[in-house]
């Protein structure tokens, strides 16, 4: 790395000019040549190269391009370079505002130092005061070694803004590279992380540590890679192939967020009609209530143009979660998926749901609720996990929202999930039942196994009895009517009419007030 000597003697303008386009030529050299050439062998973009595909063309204004880190420790004064391994500032994504920084890991393996810390803020503080998304490229080797406590400084002051950030603007993280201490925090305190499939890495401590601390031999890519990160731990939420899909998918993303938390989401105009009837979704449910169906399948059929961009897609996959339009109206959809796990309620699936319910509570997105739920998941595994805990974050969030909430309940509705999955005791606005609908406290064999206990011991065929007491049970609650003639479900629908009903809905929700007791914050269980 080439030490840049600031020139002191510049006295004419031709001069002055000449030394700024020496210092801009620094800063666009990062950490020079040969590894630019190795970030680009590892098949990762550079900073620049990155913020270029994420911004709209010729919209980015860098800030901050002359920074200097302050360190003079072991050797550090002679390695000062311009920018300091970040590239930070603003442009435009689809014409909306928005504030980026990009860790350059040809630069001191993209660390924080102080300095570089302090650009992060500014963008940060810009994009809070002007009420737009952060996004965040990182690829960096956590705090400057070399600066110790100075870096850790500049983490925290990073992490103090994240955290006051948090449901004011969308704060993206995308991880582009080994990301490692505390270059994991920020992007957990963020709403979304995306990770590029066989680049990227996030861990606390890498496998050296573990090693040497617990004896466990692990790959970084076992360790905290895309896979692991979106299929087993549930930290991130998307997985790209590489860099170029990853910056267009967050350019998706953001389609459907509005810059901040009073503004309301931006419409995109659709050709496809508003009172389309689908024929398909009247055959959709089985008519038995064992068979799955895929959830994902029916809800395609009535959002607008079939387009439904998934959330942590490969994570707890027996709750779906994503973001569709309806007539042109963002809307966040959590559903039930009964091909996976029968569509029960676990640990994970709590956890998934309810942060993605407050993450559109937050950003004035309706929820539309799509349900067929046997119940939570039982056993010891996930009482001894604290199913009871993550089970009630999802009651919590689905409860606390306030934005327009829609629940179409297709087939089951039991017990205590029937309550968690936006019911109308917990503030729904409008509930829809299928007629194919059971919404019960249990489902009837487990039901008659307990209420018929006795007659069932006394049976001389106790299997014809129960098969017999099964179907009376069966017929008389698992159905929609009871709930309907309460008014707990305000109408029971013929399903191919799910579109234009939601849309009716939404339409009548339009100017929906609704507002929480005035408290400092509430205290979901988490
Ligand atoms: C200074 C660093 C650095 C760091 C990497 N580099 N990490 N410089 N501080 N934290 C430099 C290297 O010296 C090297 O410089 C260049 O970046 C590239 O690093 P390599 O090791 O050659 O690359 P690679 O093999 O791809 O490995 C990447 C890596 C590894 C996995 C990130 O470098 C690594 O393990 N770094 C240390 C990670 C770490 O322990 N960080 C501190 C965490 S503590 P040259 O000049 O050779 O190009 C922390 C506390 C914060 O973050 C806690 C807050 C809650």
């Amino acid at each position: 790395m080439a030490p840049q000597k600031p020139t002191t003697e510049n006295s004419t303008t031709d001069q002055r000019l000449e030394a700024l386009r020496q210092r801009e030529r620094a800063a666009e050299e990062g950490g020079g040549a040969a590894r630019r050439e190795k970030q680009h062998k590892a098949g990762k973009l550079s900073a620049r190269e990155r913020i270029e595909l994420l911004l709209d063309p010729d919209t980015f204004e860098e800030l901050d391009k002359l920074v200097l880190h302050r360190c003079d420790e072991f050797g550090m004064e002679k390695q000062r370079l311009p920018g300091d391994g970040i590239v930070s500032g603003y442009g435009r994504i689809d014409g909306r505002p928005a504030y980026v920084f990009a860790q350059d890991f040809t630069v001191f393996g993209g660390s924080l130092s102080e300095a570089n810390a302090e650009k992060i803020c500014k963008v940060m503080d810009l994009a809070v005061k002007n009420g737009a998304p952060v996004i965040g490229l990182n690829d960096s080797g956590g705090a400057r070694i070399q600066e110790g406590v100075q870096s850790l400084k500049g983490y925290a002051d990073v992490f103090l803004r994240n955290t006051l950030a948090s449901g004011v603007i969308p704060q993206i993280s995308a991880i582009m590279g080994p990301c490692a201490g505390g270059a994991v925090y920020s992007p957990a305190i963020t709403d979304f992380i995306f990770m590029t499939a066989d680049t990227s890495y996030m861990f606390v401590t890498g496998p050296d540590v573990i090693k040497t601390v617990t004896h466990e031999e692990v790959t970084k890519e076992e360790l905290g890679g895309a896979r692991t990160h979106n299929t087993t731990s549930g930290v991130a939420h998307f997985m790209a192939a590489d860099d170029q899909e990853c910056l267009a998918m967050i350019r998706e993303l953001l389609s459907f967020l509005p810059g901040n938390n009073v503004d309301d989401p931006p419409r995109r105009p659709t050709s496809d009609p508003a009172d389309r009837a689908e024929e398909r979704l009247n055959r959709m449910v089985p008519a038995d209530p064992m068979q799955p169906y895929d959830m994902r399948e029916l809800f395609r059929l009535v959002v607008d143009d079939a387009y439904f961009f998934e959330v942590q897609e490969h994570y707890a996959c027996n709750l779906v979660v994503g973001f569709a339009r309806l007539a042109g109206q963002p809307v966040g959809i959590i559903a039930n998926q009964p091909s996976v796990l029968a569509g029960v309620l676990d640990i994970n699936a709590s956890d998934k749901g309810a942060r993605f319910v407050r993450f559109c509570d937050c950003f004035n997105i309706p929820l539309i609720t799509f349900e067929d739920v046997p119940g939570f998941l039982p056993g010891t595994q996930q009482e001894f996990g604290g199913i009871i805990r993550h089970g009630a974050k999802l009651l919590y969030a689905f409860a606390e929202a306030t934005v327009p909430k829609i629940t179409v309940i297709t087939r089951k509705a039991y017990g205590g999930a029937y309550c968690v999955m936006s019911s109308k005791h917990i503030r729904t606005d409008i509930n829809y039942a299928y007629p194919t609908a059971e919404v019960a406290v249990m489902g009837p064999e487990g039901a008659v196994n307990i209420v018929y206990k006795r007659e069932l011991a006394a049976a001389k065929d106790a299997a014809a009895e129960r098969t017999k007491k099964t179907e009376e049970f069966r017929q008389r609650y698992a159905n929609p009517w009871i709930a309907a003639e309460r008014g707990w479900v305000d109408a029971v629908i013929e399903p191919k009419l799910t579109r234009p009903k939601l849309i009716a809905a939404l339409q009548m929700l339009e100017n929906k007030r609704d507002t929480n007791p005035p408290k400092k914050h509430g205290n979901i269980p988490l």
